[in-house]
């Protein structure tokens, strides 16, 4: 049987989910595209720390040990921050490795450098984990762009913002409580500023924007606001009017092809499809020319939602390019 030798850049949250998927769902992958896929290295950036790797998965703290190896043909990036992620791709890119990212922060400012690279070497980028986690997302828009026109992409792209309104709401805690309930459970980052700031939500959007639109819109000119100012209070006069404040990014393409975006609390009726939106779900309207409104819900973030929709692009990689994945 062929085998696909893949790294994991970064063996965090959702690293360790791409390495515990690809050797749970081994015996799948094998019966749908016919080849094994083994993860041979792994990088991060303290060695010394005990890992939950086989004997046989190389540790590395060095990028060219990746690089160097001409077995390997996808690597799966996890790592945070735009840098040395960026740079990194990049590199492989060069090397003729397809890529598969969950960076957004680094995607939303690079993607379309790397995706421009990337058409250019005929090599392949996923990054369907970037947006919305396990929600498909970025496949669903790609599928419909190819009969269709977006017009309008308005979301809950933030589980944690999601969460913390949600308990507000539920629970009537003020806002640094619900923030502490997010951090116990799991949900949200030990550093929560990028979260309730609107910058994540923000970072999803843009990518968005760059496969529906195929471009973004300046960065200066939309306005981000994040959940930090919001008062308990405020959030369950809200509910007792029969609204609920959510957390939504909003960009649609006016008539003259110019984008207009933004990122912030608002407050929705009933008949709004994210005002059921509860917890850490996030869920994505598409409104279309021909198809007219699209809704897609689920799990925004976590190691399995995550990892299975990076191990989803790498199966789609495999479809779409099965003559390179293995070298000569
Ligand atoms: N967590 C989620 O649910 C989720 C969902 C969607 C997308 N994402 C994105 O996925 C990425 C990873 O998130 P995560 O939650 O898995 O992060 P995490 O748990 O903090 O793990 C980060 C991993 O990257 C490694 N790393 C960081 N900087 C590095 C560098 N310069 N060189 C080599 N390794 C480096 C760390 O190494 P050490 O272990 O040695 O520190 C760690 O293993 C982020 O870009 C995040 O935005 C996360």
């Amino acid at each position: 049987m062929p085998s696909i030798k893949a790294a994991i850049i970064g063996f965090g949250t959702v690293g360790k989910g791409v390495y515990k998927i690809v050797d749970e769902k081994r015996e799948q992958i094998k019966k749908q595209t016919g080849y094994t896929v083994d993860i041979v290295a792994v990088l991060v950036r303290d060695i010394t720390k005990t890992r939950n790797i086989f004997p046989g998965t190389v540790l590395t703290d060095n990028i060219d040990d990746i690089l160097n190896n001409p077995e390997i043909t996808v690597i799966f990036e996890a790592i945070v921050d735009e840098e040395p992620a960026y740079t990194y791709l990049s590199q492989a890119i060069e090397k003729g490795i397809h890529i598969i990212t969950a960076n957004k922060k680094m995607f939303a400012k690079h993607g379309p450098a790397l995706l421009k690279h990337a058409e250019f070497r005929n090599i392949q980028v996923g990054y369907e984990a970037t947006t919305a986690g396990g929600v498909p997302i970025i496949r669903t828009i790609g599928n419909l762009l190819s009969g269709d026109r977006v017009k309008r992409i308005q979301g809950i792209l933030n589980g944690t913002s999601n969460f913390i309104l949600t308990d507000m709401r539920t629970e009537g805690v003020p806002f640094k409580t619900a923030l502490e309930d997010a951090q116990k459970l799991g949900f949200a980052e030990a550093d929560p500023t990028d979260d309730v700031s609107g910058t994540d939500a923000f970072c999803k959007l843009m990518i968005l924007s760059s496969l529906a639109f195929g471009s973004q819109p300046e960065w200066e000119k939309v306005s981000v606001v994040g959940i930090d100012h919001i008062q308990t209070d405020d959030v369950v006069e809200a509910s007792n009017a029969g609204y609920r404040y959510r957390h939504v990014a909003d960009i649609r393409q006016n008539d003259d092809g110019s984008l207009t975006a933004k990122v912030g609390p608002v407050l929705l009726e009933a008949n709004h499809p994210l005002y059921s939106i509860d917890g850490v779900d996030n869920a994505v309207i598409v409104e279309t020319e021909y198809l007219g409104a699209l809704t897609l819900i689920g799990p925004g973030a976590g190691m399995y939602p995550t990892g299975s929709a990076m191990v989803a692009d790498l199966l789609h990689i495999i479809r779409q390019q099965v003559t390179e994945l293995i070298p000569n």
